[in-house]
């Protein structure tokens, strides 16, 4: 198989995790035969500073040449100055707009060798199993008026949070379609009893169920919800719920698994062109020591293979060996003990090498069945 890869590593520990990433996914573009071509295109900060503006034309040229596109993070201290057009954010909110990339899945499961990891106790979070699905492209985050202003006489701020009704519908058939091939549960989540648009968000969630009479529907208000994750997370198989619940929620259930480090995520489109990238963000603090976790991208990259590429078999070979290197006790500074981490490289070089070794094992099942 031919692909075009967009690669936009970002701002902070972007470049380092998705350099990993690369090396990785040549390996399976070895293993397998494939030809994967890798674009380059700038984003964030590192495109305010060279081209002075966060998403340069070029970037999202390059996008839209592409099969599938795989992002850092964007964002740093060096820019907090800048007027909000200005900033690294601005680049990748333009990005998912550009290529309307509404649907943001953010699977949430652990690791049987990472239980100890979490700040929850063992048994909470054995068996934890499942996906945030964040609506992308509405909400607080793009809707405008958005600005100072000046409100009966004072001094005063508005930020707009809008939805069109058919951006409510299709990221809940989005998340009915997920759950009808999980454990068939959707919690929506909301703040029904204060928004007009969580209101809204229910009736619609209320029409979208009736057509998958399989899959049952609980709606959760918000506030709530943030304690459900911590007090039960097992209850929940699909999380439907809109663009800045889903930013806030995502980062608390991350460290149900133990580390942000770990969680992938997909953002798609109604286009075809998908967007994968880990939910961290850019980690300035740790920039440039080599001491990131890559495994978030590296897992992105995976579901970027099965799902824009159809490549499962490729994209189990990357979790396995993901799993495997996990088993074998390597930690990255996130979750090791002091003294004992490995590096960003190191533990990519690990996951490479145990892709050689599921394959090679497959082979010889393959030989002996
Ligand atoms: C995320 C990030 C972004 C968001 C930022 C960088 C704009 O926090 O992907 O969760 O808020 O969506
Ligand atoms: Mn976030």
């Amino acid at each position: 198989m031919k692909k075009t890869i967009a690669l936009l590593p970002g701002d902070g520990i972007g470049k380092e995790v998705v350099d990993v990433t690369v090396d990785i996914l040549k390996a399976i573009a070895e293993h397998f035969h494939h030809q994967f071509q890798f674009n380059y295109g700038l984003i964030g900060g590192d495109a305010i500073d060279q081209k002075g503006t966060p998403l340069p034309e070029e970037t999202i040229a390059i996008c839209k040449d592409s099969d599938a596109i795989i992002l850092g993070a964007v964002g740093g201290p060096k820019w907090d100055q800048n007027p909000m057009e200005l900033r690294p954010e601005r680049g990748l909110l333009a990005l998912r707009k550009e290529l309307d990339l509404f649907a943001n899945l953010r699977p949430i499961k652990t690791f049987e060798s990472l239980l100890d990891s979490s700040p929850l106790k063992k048994e909470y979070v054995d068996g934890v199993d499942f996906v945030i699905v964040r609506e992308l492209t509405g909400g607080l985050y793009f809707g405008k008026p958005s600005e100072r202003i000046v409100h009966e006489g004072e001094d005063a701020v508005v930020d707009t949070l809008l939805y069109k009704r058919y951006e409510i519908e299709r990221i809940l058939v989005s998340a009915f379609e997920i759950a009808s091939k999980r454990r068939k549960h959707v919690t929506s989540v909301d703040k029904a009893n204060v928004l007009e648009s969580s209101r809204v968000w229910r009736e619609v969630a209320e029409e979208v169920a009736a057509r998958y009479p399989d899959v049952t529907l609980e709606h959760m208000l918000v506030d709530n919800a943030a304690m459900q994750l911590i007090r039960s997370p097992k209850q929940f198989d699909v999380i439907v719920t809109e663009n800045m619940f889903g930013d806030i929620l995502s980062d608390e259930a991350s460290m149900i698994t133990g580390s942000l480090g770990l969680l992938s995520s997909a953002s798609l489109s109604s286009s075809g062109l998908h967007l994968f990238e880990p939910v961290h963000g850019s980690a300035p603090d740790i920039a440039g020591k080599n001491i990131a976790n890559p495994i978030a991208t590296i897992l992105s990259a995976a579901m970027m293979l099965r799902q824009s590429f159809g490549l499962e078999e490729e994209a189990k070979a990357i979790e396995k060996a993901v799993d495997n290197v996990l088993n074998a006790g390597n930690r990255t500074a996130d979750l090791a003990e002091d003294g004992k981490a490995v590096s960003t490289k190191q533990i990519g070089e690990e996951i490479k090498n145990a892709l050689g070794d599921d394959h090679a094992i497959l082979n010889i099942m393959e030989a002996y069945s």
